[in-house]
């Protein structure tokens, strides 16, 4: 195992969309997940389930969701909202940069909107990584409880990181609510929050390394108080 410390981690983690076929063994996973325990959340109410998925079973999935895409290209109606409802600069501007730098990487011009749907669509692939992750929450919960969602997300991506292993975080799945609860045979009170992709970077693709840009810190950090 590469012996990473957490900054380098944070520094070296990036979306990867481009995965090898190799496994991520089970004890691997089981490791990862077992360290994640320990994060925290808020009153401990520990509010995650994290539904793993490979092989036949995660092929399932992305077939129910392809199987419905064409008729259904904007998905179900979610469980959580994905964007503030005509979202406004500056965050429009940084996901409008966001999408750019993402399809000039990967070669698919902005009029080219088949292209585009077709990449969309590798979301519900895991974007061929071999292990595929699900968070759900109880339909109770509240907006605290998914900022103990997020932790845990990022937590386990830097686990992955440490183990020379790639991620990339998917909102993707949220749009199919219905069909993930029904394939894997969740109750209605589970509310499909994120998906994560997980496995071995396929280097040398378009779409292993896509390198996006942050703001700077004097835009995004006040300091209060000192001199
Ligand atoms: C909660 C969350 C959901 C995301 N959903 C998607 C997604 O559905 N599909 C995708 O390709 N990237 C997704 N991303 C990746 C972001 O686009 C990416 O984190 C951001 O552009 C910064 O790039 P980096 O992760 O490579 O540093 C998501 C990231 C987060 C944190």
């Amino acid at each position: 195992m590469t012996a990473l410390t957490v900054s380098e981690a944070i520094q070296q983690r990036g979306s990867v969309r481009a995965y090898t076929d190799q496994a991520v063994s089970r004890e691997t996973i089981e490791e990862i997940l077992e360290l994640a325990r320990w994060v925290p959340s808020n009153g401990n109410l520990q509010p995650w389930k994290v539904h793993v998925l490979t092989g036949d079973k995660k092929k399932q999935l992305s077939d129910a969701v392809f199987a419905k895409m064409g008729d259904q290209p904007q998905g179900e109606e979610t469980d959580v909202r994905i964007y503030p409802k005509g979202v406004t600069d500056p965050w429009r501007a940084r996901r409008t940069q966001c999408g750019e730098t993402m399809y000039t990487a990967l070669g698919i011009e902005r009029e080219d909107k088949m292209g585009r749907l077709m990449q969309v669509a590798r979301n519900f692939a895991f974007f061929d990584a071999p292990v595929g992750m699900i968070f759900t929450v109880d339909k109770s919960m509240v907006e605290q409880q998914y900022l103990d969602v997020g932790i845990l997300l990022q937590s386990i991506m830097l686990l992955a990181q440490e183990r020379g292993l790639s991620t990339c975080p998917q909102a993707a799945w949220s749009m199919w609510p219905e069909t993930i609860r029904k394939t894997l045979c969740l109750p209605d009170s589970d509310r499909v929050v994120v998906g994560l992709a997980m496995g071995y970077v396929k280097e040398g693709d378009k779409a292993a390394h896509i390198q996006q840009q942050r703001v700077s810190l004097q835009e995004y950090v006040s300091l209060h108080g000192f001199d």
